[in-house]
């Protein structure tokens, strides 16, 4: 009998249910994610951390993985699922894998002018209706994390649409960028972000675009010569949690976090720029890797011939989200 209510009680407290233990212990959230510490993801999630930390007094810890070391694109996701992980901050264009293709209207060129158009967007009803999709998938959507402007990067010089002619491109999971590579006449292939750097150095793809944080921070400016200053998609994060972990998280505790992740969402959102112009100065600085300005000219030349992209989209993601995200970036600009 005694021996019975010992092996009870390890059992207990090996599931971490044993009473007066459990309450001291604290609540794990791991978040994982691909990118360097010195970006704005990174940057932001230790922001998380630090305010996570202190608003619940110790009650939570937030255990950061950085740079893909615990997961990789496509895994962190099922990951969150499972509940392995309880807190990420995928890209915009990681989402369609999943089984919610909207978030990819971000990825559509041009279709942002600059970041207050993003944030009308993200903080209006639409932001709000793309991040209640996920609750069927198990997960809740807690804010919208800025990166910035993607750039084209390859070992040749990228000026017009013929030169992506034939040129191998790594991309995101996304259908929509992938459209926009095939209408450049480029071939273009999903990759996870932690290995791109190999697969350029390695000439496994030719080229990719992503902002000046992630080209700097993975060193693809050492292996790549050319990186051409186009500005034409964004990078964003959705910041998810698990909606088991966090629907059953003590009330008060859940607001706390609430609260963190509304102040680091500030913290970062402001730092986004400078994190991206800084590393603009240390890539020139450099000199590995030459920049290429376009001219409003040639700019207007990639443009057009990346227009197709929006008929493409439709048909995936619906023009009618295409339309209101349109309607509701313009009310930005007026
Ligand atoms: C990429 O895969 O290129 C980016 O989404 C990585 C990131 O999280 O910024």
């Amino acid at each position: 009998m005694r021996s019975f209510a010992i092996a009870a009680s390890i059992a207990a407290l090996a599931l971490g249910l044993a009473g007066p233990a459990s309450a001291q212990s604290p609540i794990i959230i791991k978040f994982s994610h691909v990118v360097a510490t010195d970006t704005p993801k990174g940057k932001g999630a230790e922001k998380f951390k630090e305010l996570a930390e202190k608003y619940t007094a110790g009650k939570v810890k937030v255990e950061v993985y950085p740079n893909s070391t615990l997961y990789k694109d496509k895994e962190e996701l099922e990951a969150l699922q499972l509940g392995s992980v309880q807190m990420l901050a995928p890209s915009n264009s990681k989402f369609g894998p999943l089984g919610i293709r909207e978030f990819e209207v971000f990825d559509l060129p041009y279709i942002l002018p600059d970041i207050k158009t993003l944030r009308k967007v993200t903080e209006g009803p639409l932001g709000t209706k793309l991040l209640k999709l996920l609750d069927a998938k198990g997960i809740t959507g807690l804010a919208y994390w800025d990166n910035g402007f993607k750039q084209m990067s390859a070992n040749k010089k990228l000026i017009t649409p013929a030169d992506y002619q034939g040129v191998k491109f790594r991309i995101q999971s996304s259908r929509v960028i992938q459209a926009q590579f095939k209408a450049l006449g480029s071939l273009p292939q999903v990759m996870a972000f932690s290995e791109v750097y190999q697969a350029l150095q390695t000439g496994v793809v030719d080229g990719q675009e992503n902002t000046w944080s992630n080209i700097y921070t993975q060193k693809m400016h050492e292996v790549q010569k050319y990186i051409t200053e186009t500005n034409h998609g964004y990078i964003g994060y959705v910041v998810i949690v698990n909606k088991k972990f966090w629907d059953d998280l003590p009330a008060d505790i859940r607001d706390q976090l609430t609260k963190a992740m509304k102040e680091a969402t500030e913290f970062g959102n402001t730092q986004s720029q400078k994190e991206n112009d800084d590393a603009l100065a240390e890539i020139k600085k450099s000199g590995k890797s030459e920049i290429i300005k376009l001219t409003a000219e040639q700019n207007e030349v990639m443009r057009k011939a990346m227009e197709p992209v929006y008929k493409d989209a439709a048909s995936r993601i619906g023009q009618p989200l295409i339309d209101e995200f349109l309607k509701e970036a313009k009310s930005a600009t007026n």
